[in-house]
């Protein structure tokens, strides 16, 4: 219904890729992702091949639509993951360190597609030169870390101008009217995160959830305050949680559970870099809960397939027919129709 250069070369119905997300993008989202058409992107682990391969293999047996694996560079210790990931998934991808060739090779090397998510133009052209088959642009209005420092639209018409792989518009993507928007500007896909993160298929603490249903875009502040174990990283916050992280009276601010092992635990600092998720217990509000301005559009906890429905049932009209310019509400001075007094 809505093919793209993304459709054809990745295999997925729809022009849609779920972010990457560490914490949520967990097996049962990715899975639920994939089966309404999307690309589910799992979040690969960069410590253990062993790790990395059950958490494929759950997957796997989940669907065999095509997903993808995307890795934080700053967490990526053991290469042999990225090449686990590449023999399972059709698309590997990295964010958060400099466009790299011998990453991008042992991606092609075991069949796979190769994805960078950048935040600048230049980023872009160097992720092209060193060969990936696709490129994320992310925009500063996105939730999570922010690799950039300009707007959606500006850094898409820059990229656009520099790379002749597909590109996928990133940040603040949460409705079918702001997808429309980027693939009519020359994105091949979009990607969401922020949506996604309230998924009934999401791992995300239901406290996390309910502050995202409240949350508008203003309610997001761009800080460097959740810095521990990964500093000088600015990242997308729902400003609340600032303020309880500043307010909380002790260092130590909860427990995280293991996802394979949930008896295992280990503590949670506050400032830590983490996802609160149903095997968090503690001070949830004080931990970082990431979130784009496309906040704005979580509006109820949906499932993965009525969240992917509803961009697409939104985005396809306007991108058959047009986006309509004039306001058509009775009240509105612009666009009513002249009547002299
Ligand atoms: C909860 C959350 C966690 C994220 N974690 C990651 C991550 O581990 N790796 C990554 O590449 N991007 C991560 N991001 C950023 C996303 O890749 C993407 O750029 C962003 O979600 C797009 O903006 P949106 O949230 O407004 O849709 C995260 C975003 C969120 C909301």
């Amino acid at each position: 219904m809505m093919q793209t250069h993304f459709t054809r070369l990745v295999g997925c119905e729809l022009p849609i890729q779920m972010a990457g997300m560490g914490g949520v993008a967990i097996p049962p989202l990715v899975v639920a992702v994939c089966r309404a058409g999307g690309l589910g992107m799992l979040a690969g682990d960069g410590s253990s091949p062993e790790t990395m391969q059950r958490l494929l293999d759950d997957v796997r047996s989940g669907t065999d639509r095509p997903f993808g694996v995307s890795f934080l560079m700053p967490y990526l210790r053991e290469p042999a993951c990225v090449d686990a990931a590449a023999a399972a998934a059709r698309v590997v991808e990295f964010f958060y360190g400099a466009p790299d060739a011998q990453f991008v090779e042992r991606v092609h090397a075991a069949g796979a597609l190769a994805c960078w998510q950048v935040g600048s133009a230049d980023e872009a052209q160097t992720a092209d030169q060193v060969g990936c088959d696709l490129i994320v642009a992310q925009g500063v209005e996105a939730g999570g870390h922010i690799r950039g420092q300009i707007g959606l639209l500006s850094l898409l018409d820059q990229v656009l101008r520099r790379v002749e792989v597909p590109v996928i518009a990133a940040g603040g993507i949460g409705s079918g009217r702001a997808m429309a928007t980027a693939l009519a500007g020359g994105a091949a896909a979009v990607r969401v995160g922020t949506r996604f993160v309230a998924a009934l298929e999401s791992p995300a603490h239901p406290l996390y959830v309910e502050q995202l249903v409240e949350a508008r875009a203003e309610d997001t502040e761009v800080t460097e305050g959740f810095d521990l174990a990964w500093p000088d990283a600015p990242h997308r916050v729902l400003r609340s949680a600032i303020e309880a992280a500043r307010g909380a009276p002790d260092e130590v601010i909860g427990a995280n559970h293991d996802y394979f092992d949930p008896r295992r635990s280990s503590p949670v600092l506050r400032w830590q870099v983490l996802t609160p998720t149903v095997l968090t217990t503690g001070n949830i509000a004080a931990m970082p809960l990431w979130a784009g301005e496309s906040v704005n559009f979580v509006a109820s906890r949906q499932s993965a397939a009525e969240i992917v429905r509803d961009l697409v049932n939104e985005a396809a009209p306007l991108l058959a027919h047009g986006f309509p310019c004039a306001d058509s509400k009775p009240d509105s001075r612009i666009g009513a129709p002249f009547s002299p007094s």
